[in-house]
């Protein structure tokens, strides 16, 4: 073995420029900071994968005796990425310097500038048993908005102590939980220790700012400034825009040549039974229904009622636990019935859709004075941002949200063959007939993209 030769350091620049690596400018200022904990707190692909593998990378091959890094994220698959990044870098350029590469330990060890070894490994901050143990050199932590504020206070943090080592945390910013605080520290008149970086995507130069432009037209607004324009969102705020531009519409009788789709939701202890019954295209409301406290036989023979008269159009329901048993006699009775499984994923890809119609005006909500409880659980209706960058949408305690969910169930897609995302609606019983939904005018593309995959 070659002894280390602690005069040796390695240039960064060069070893970069030798593995065909050219960090754009918001990359060079995080690879050219010496701060030991640095927070990169930047938009969807700006680079954070590639600039901290990289970043890894050079701290092995440092000339050293010995060293040790992890590379951290809130599961394996998302440490693999920038793991993987690595060792494929590795393979291509390094294959001479590595000893020790076992696929499934996920761990890699290099033969450094100075002939010392150096071990990176990959962790999953979902095994917290797997970050004890042995003090480090260096530790990456991908999506680390997303991780519990105690892994990092109570095991990474920690494992650097002893060998004085460095942080590099990458995230896209979600919510302001504790990254956010680990964020402050690295700005203006900052913490000398930290250094953080806040850009969005489109400082990546390799990025097509047509893509961007694209998405910017496809997310929510908010999504859309917190993935791509990089900005902490605050805790909480308006969920739909363009309410009151969008209610303009009046009450209309059933017309023979047109179409209708509806939504509705259920009243569980203490709220409102709601039926939403919409043209299909484009969307506007025609025809509401809102009671309660009557037993579920008398709701269903009215909402049956009121669907007859429209032609018995396709009507999302959530089928969730107390409407489970209402879902199939509405089924029984002969009605479209759809069911719309309520999860918090599900919920969310509803409320998207009908903040993304909102927005692009494309629905026709009724006047104020006509459906006044419509607009006020709407512009009431908001979201808040956990401490892991979870969003959640509610009405604020002790209001209401069921005509918001009512509407929000009849501005969903219809189902067209094919186009049938069942992870996200279900249809117990049977598949539709095919001729309930021949009339469907709009089609798969209107699926909101994000359900696609
Ligand atoms: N300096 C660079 N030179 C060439 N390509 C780059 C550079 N930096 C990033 N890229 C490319 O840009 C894309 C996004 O990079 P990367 O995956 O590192 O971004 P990210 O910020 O981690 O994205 P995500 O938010 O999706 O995790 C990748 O295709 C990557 O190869
Ligand atoms: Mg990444």
């Amino acid at each position: 073995m070659t002894t280390p030769d602690a005069r040796l350091r390695l240039d960064k620049d060069a070893f970069f420029d030798s593995l065909g690596y050219r960090p754009h400018p918001g990359q060079q200022a995080v690879h050219r900071s010496d701060a030991s904990r640095r927070i990169v707190a930047c938009g969807v692909r700006w680079g954070k994968t590639k600039c901290a593998a990289m970043e890894g990378l050079a701290a092995a091959m440092e000339p050293k005796d010995k060293s040790i890094g992890w590379v951290v994220a809130p599961t394996y698959d998302l440490a693999d990425r920038v793991y993987r990044e690595i060792v494929f870098i590795a393979a291509e350029h390094l294959r001479h310097r590595i000893e020790v590469m076992k696929e499934n330990e996920r761990r890699l060890v290099l033969r450094n500038l100075s002939g010392g070894l150096s071990e990176i490994r990959a962790k999953s901050a979902d095994n917290p048993v797997s970050l004890l143990g042995e003090g480090l050199d260096w530790v990456v932590v991908d999506e680390a908005a997303r991780l519990k504020p105690a892994i990092w206070q109570g095991h990474l943090s920690q494992r650097l102590l002893d060998k004085n080592g460095w942080a590099l945390l990458i995230s896209t910013p979600a919510g302001k939980g504790w990254l956010y605080e680990l964020f402050l520290r690295g700005q203006g008149e900052r913490d000398p220790d930290h250094e953080s970086w806040n850009a969005p995507s489109a400082q990546n130069p390799h990025l097509d700012a047509a893509l961007i432009e694209v998405e910017r037209d496809r997310l929510p607004e908010r999504v859309f400034r917190q993935e791509y324009m990089g900005e902490f969102i605050e805790g909480s705020g308006a969920v739909f825009r363009g309410i009151r531009e969008c209610a303009i519409g009046e009450l209309e009788e059933p017309k023979e040549d047109e179409s209708y789709v509806a939504g509705v939701d259920l009243a569980k202890v203490a709220d409102y039974t709601v039926l939403t019954i919409a043209t299909r295209s484009p969307r506007r409301i025609v025809y509401f229904d809102r009671f309660n406290k009557i037993d579920w036989t008398s709701q269903i023979a009215r909402i049956q009622g009121a669907l007859d008269r429209y032609g018995n159009p396709p009507i999302f329901v959530d089928s969730t636990g107390a409407g489970e048993p209402v879902f199939e006699a509405l089924h029984k009775a002969g009605c479209n019935a759809l069911a719309y499984a309520f999860t918090s994923r599900s919920k969310g890809a509803l409320i998207d859709n009908l903040v993304l119609r909102l927005e692009r005006r494309e629905i026709e909500l009724l006047r104020g004075d006509v459906w006044p409880e419509a607009i006020e659980e709407l512009e009431a209706f908001e979201y808040t941002v956990g401490e892991t960058g979870n969003v959640r949408m509610n009405a604020p305690s002790g209001l209401h949200d069921d005509c918001v969910i009512s509407i929000a169930l009849a501005a969903w897609h219809p189902i067209s063959e094919g186009g049938f995302d069942v992870s996200v609606v279900r249809e117990p019983h049977r598949r539709p007939r095919r001729d309930l939904f021949a009339r469907a005018t709009d089609s798969e593309a209107e699926l909101p993209p994000w359900l696609r995959d």
